[in-house]
């Protein structure tokens, strides 16, 4: 953690994106080479590194968590006719990218501890028609994966991981993007790892590899004519541009080189936060976030749930003219006008609707000391404590 050196600043950012060390210098290379497009050496060295961090997969980088995902349901074959049970607190990417191939997300309720997707309720979301299951390691907490896999593996169905907020997290040992078919990851400016915009699309089943190449370079087998082993390169498949340039990926290496660190930091402001609000949730005040104990977490997101949604707003309220930027999250997509438009829902989604009204997410990012870290604690417990 930065040590205390300055006067608290008047505005606590929810995000500061921070250097790791070597991008500028990374940048240069790029920079004065002769290879700008997609598909470099920097990227080479990207995906080589993810596979490390995730060795049961291989990894193409894309531009986005989002083109992972798009890319992730055109190789799971999704189309017309077909669902995907996933939970409704999640990103729009998570559905849209079901929607873009004209199948059907079906939503289901989170768990109250870990907000993830309610592994009980995916019997009652299946019809014929399910396809796939995508699940969120929401605030990069693992989704509980075996009973997921079991209940996919018996019924013939694919598993999509969307970990954007997962890289550097585990489940019962094993890291989080190593579970399903496919599994995406986001490099967004609010994640752990950044690239401005970026992401990855990890493949965990080797059968689909040379499509998702394929699907990844604009339906093209362009990357086997790079390896030599075609002497000319044409439209072969559908697919899309979906190769982040090589700065992007120049600035990612930087990054990725120095995940374990960059995580353990996080980490350390997380728990700062767990330890000055622990007391606060034992006198039932407010509620911090639960981690079983055979998850790892990425300290990607400390959030508070405030006893009541009138209070969430009434707290955000004074959060700000406190200069704390304390954010919400997803509104639920099963609520959402495009949720209900290609969207339904299997039950009750209580869950999803009272803790996406009552979480507030606290600044956590690697530009934040003590002192401004003492300041968010400070006024989120005097909110709690009524004050
Ligand atoms: C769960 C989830 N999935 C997907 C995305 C989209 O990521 P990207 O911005 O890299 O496309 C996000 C973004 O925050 C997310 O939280």
């Amino acid at each position: 953690m930065r040590p205390a050196t300055k006067e608290p600043a008047r505005q606590i950012t929810f995000n500061h994106p921070t250097l790791a060390g070597e991008e500028l210098k990374y940048l240069g290379e790029v920079l004065t080479g002769i290879h700008l497009s997609g598909n470099g050496e920097f990227t080479k060295r990207c995906q080589a590194l993810l596979e490390e961090l995730l060795p049961s997969g291989r990894a193409l980088l894309t531009h986005s968590c989002t083109g992972a995902l798009e890319m992730a349901a055109m190789l799971a074959g999704l189309g017309p006719g077909d669902e995907v049970i996933m939970p409704s607190f999640t990103f729009a990417s998570t559905a849209n990218a079901v929607v873009l191939r004209g199948a059907r997300p079906v939503f289901v309720d989170i768990r109250p501890d870990t907000l993830n997707i309610d592994e009980g309720l995916l019997a009652q979301a299946l019809t014929v028609r399910t396809k796939a299951i995508s699940v969120v390691h929401y605030a990069g907490v693992g989704c509980e994966m075996d009973p997921i896999l079991d209940f996919a593996r018996d019924r013939n169905l694919l598993v999509m991981e969307d970990a954007a907020q997962a890289l550097c997290a585990k489940y019962r040992g094993r890291s989080l993007g190593t579970f399903g078919q496919f599994a995406a990851i986001s490099f967004h400016e609010t994640k752990n790892i950044i690239s401005g915009e970026g992401g990855a699309l990890i493949v965990n089943d080797p059968s689909y590899f040379s499509r998702a190449e394929i699907i990844w370079e604009k339906g093209t087998n362009r990357s086997q004519f790079w390896r030599g082993e075609i002497d000319k390169y044409t439209w072969v498949d559908f697919g899309s541009s979906y190769l982040p340039s090589e700065v992007i990926a120049a600035f990612l290496l930087a990054q990725l080189e120095k995940s374990r660190e960059l995580t353990a930091h996080r980490l350390q402001i997380w728990h700062r936060y767990r330890e000055a609000f622990r007391s606060l949730e034992t006198l039932g005040l407010l509620q911090i976030p639960h981690v079983p104990s055979h998850c790892e977490h990425n300290g990607h997101i400390f959030f508070v749930l405030a006893p009541t949604s009138v209070l969430r707003e009434k707290w955000l309220k004074i959060l700000w003219r406190e200069g704390v930027y304390g954010v919400i999250h997803y509104v639920p997509l099963h609520s959402s006008p495009a949720g209900r438009k290609f969207c339904c829902v299997s039950g009750d989604m209580s869950v999803t609707d009272d803790i996406a009204s009552r979480l507030i997410r606290l600044p956590l990012h690697l530009a934040l000391d003590v002192i401004e870290q003492d300041r968010v604690i400070q006024v989120v417990t005097n909110l709690a404590r009524g004050r």
